[in-house]
């Protein structure tokens, strides 16, 4: 009997300790590392380039994998095992609402799962099963939510390849709309299918019109978002878009697409603020990622991009639009054979502004535009006129940034005659061709206030 006892008490004990830890690693989680605020300091600091600050990508992506992948599981089943269920979340898997993963249509059963999921007090888990692909048609899941969702993606989810299905909303496949504290991983995959878009696309096929294309994940008007340890593929567009959310951490992302694919973003930021991107590896056929109008306090680390275009804000102002974006760091990113590096690209004729943004300890490999403002971006059949406004680019900071340029201009500021890009700052950047010949940086309206070590200079 006393044994018995001294077992329960035990039991208890641990329970109580297990519980404590997942909260503390929740809260861990939910708190920004340390370094979030720092970078906001590091303009004035002009400390040369520390290896230590850059870490080795390939032991942070997996071991955090191997640690996300073991313990919401581990949580869950040792909680049902002491049959304290109640005190743990709800689980709405989607095979017990019809969904079968054999490549049949599942769109009807994920969308009840997520009717009972989204309409249940209390914490709720939905599970989509491991080794099963999950095939669906568009899906809206919309918020608001009765209680705080996680959606653990373990198996795969596949988009439907016929186009007809998308003749409501060509622009979305899966969008959550309107879902606050949302938390979505598991390590599976999200596959967009995209080739048949690809094929009718207007950039690979230039007879055909220039239409839309759904987007494969797309978070809207959302609150407090974390979206961690995923692969996303074959997008038929842009791959992940975050479109008027706030306070979003996306981390541990896989996102690839063929080079060739058009258009596919990987990770698309529209007036969103307080997102923090980190520690992902994007490979696709258009920006690794792309920070567009309304975005605010961007921050993206340790990220590893190729092929693709690069990380890029922008396009900004087109069709004479006004454009706004402010502070976005960019702090350890590894950019390998993509066709820029750090852009900001304005289109003439819009205004507004991009300002106070950071580009820090970068490392490109064979990257064809490494450092590039373009004032100029036209990006359409006929050229664009010229026009005296412009989106202001202004205070930008490039710093401890290395490696090799695919071709002899390896920083282009093209900014605008009317409109110069001001307090521009390079330190410590050393751009070399990447077949030994010398580099060259082209310099036009640009207001520099240029730091040590820097090469190329502009003329
Ligand atoms: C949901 O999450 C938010 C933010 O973390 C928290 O403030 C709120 O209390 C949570 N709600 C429930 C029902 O757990
Ligand atoms: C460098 O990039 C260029 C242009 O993208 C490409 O043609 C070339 O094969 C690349 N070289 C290496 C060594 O990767």
């Amino acid at each position: 009997m006393a044994l018995q006892i001294r077992q329960v008490l035990l039991a208890l004990y641990c329970i109580t300790i297990f519980s404590l830890f997942s909260r503390y690693n929740f809260l861990k989680d939910q708190n920004p590392p340390s370094s979030y605020n720092y970078f906001d300091h590091q303009v004035l600091d002009a400390a040369g380039y520390d290896p230590q600050a850059y870490p080795s990508y390939f032991s942070t992506i997996e071991d955090d994998k191997f640690k996300d992948s073991i313990r919401p599981r581990a949580e869950v089943i040792s909680l049902q095992r002491l049959g304290i269920t109640s005190t743990s979340a709800k689980a709405v898997n989607v095979d017990d609402f019809g969904a079968t993963g054999d490549g049949t249509d599942d769109t009807e059963a994920f969308e009840k799962a997520w009717e009972e999921a989204c309409s249940s007090k209390g914490a709720v888990v939905v599970e989509v099963p491991e080794g099963k692909s999950y095939l669906l048609k568009p899906i809206r899941f919309s918020g608001p939510c009765k209680s705080n969702l996680t959606i653990q993606i373990y198996g795969t989810i596949e988009a439907s390849d016929d186009r007809a299905d998308y003749k409501e909303d060509r622009r979305h496949w899966l969008i959550f709309d309107s879902v606050d504290n949302l938390l979505i991983e598991g390590g599976g995959t999200v596959n967009g299918n995209g080739k048949i878009w690809w094929q009718n696309s207007c950039k690979i096929n230039k007879h055909l019109p220039c239409k839309d294309a759904p987007t494969a994940l797309t978070f809207y008007n959302s609150k407090n978002l974390k979206v961690r340890n995923l692969n996303i593929r074959d997008a038929q567009r842009i791959h992940v878009s975050f479109e008027q959310c706030t306070n979003v951490q996306a981390s541990r992302l896989t996102v690839t697409a063929p080079k060739k694919s058009p258009n596919t973003d990987g990770i698309h930021v529209t007036h969103t603020q307080n997102i923090q991107i980190t520690n992902s590896v994007i490979g696709t056929g258009d920006d690794c990622i792309s920070i567009v109008s309304g975005s605010k306090n961007v921050h993206a680390m340790d990220i590893t991009c190729g092929p693709g275009h690069g990380i890029s804000i922008g396009s900004l102002g087109s069709g004479n639009s006004k454009a706004y974006v402010s502070g976005v760091t960019v702090d350890g990113a590894k950019l390998s054979g993509t066709t820029n590096g750090m852009r900001i690209k304005t289109w003439q004729g819009g205004s507004g502004s991009a300002s106070n943004i950071i580009f820090q300890n970068i490392e490109m490999y064979n990257v064809s535009n490494p450092i590039i403002i373009d004032q100029n971006y036209c990006d359409q059949d006929k050229p664009c006129n010229k026009q005296s406004s412009a989106v202001q680019v202004k205070n930008v900071v490039y710093k401890n940034i290395k490696g090799t340029s695919a071709s002899e201009v390896a920083i282009k500021f093209d900014c605008s005659s009317s409109h110069p890009c001001q307090g521009i700052l390079l330190q410590n950047v050393n751009l070399q061709e990447q077949r030994d010949k010398t580099t060259k940086a082209i310099c036009n309206y640009v207001k520099l206030s240029e730091g040590k070590a820097v090469s190329p200079q502009c003329p």
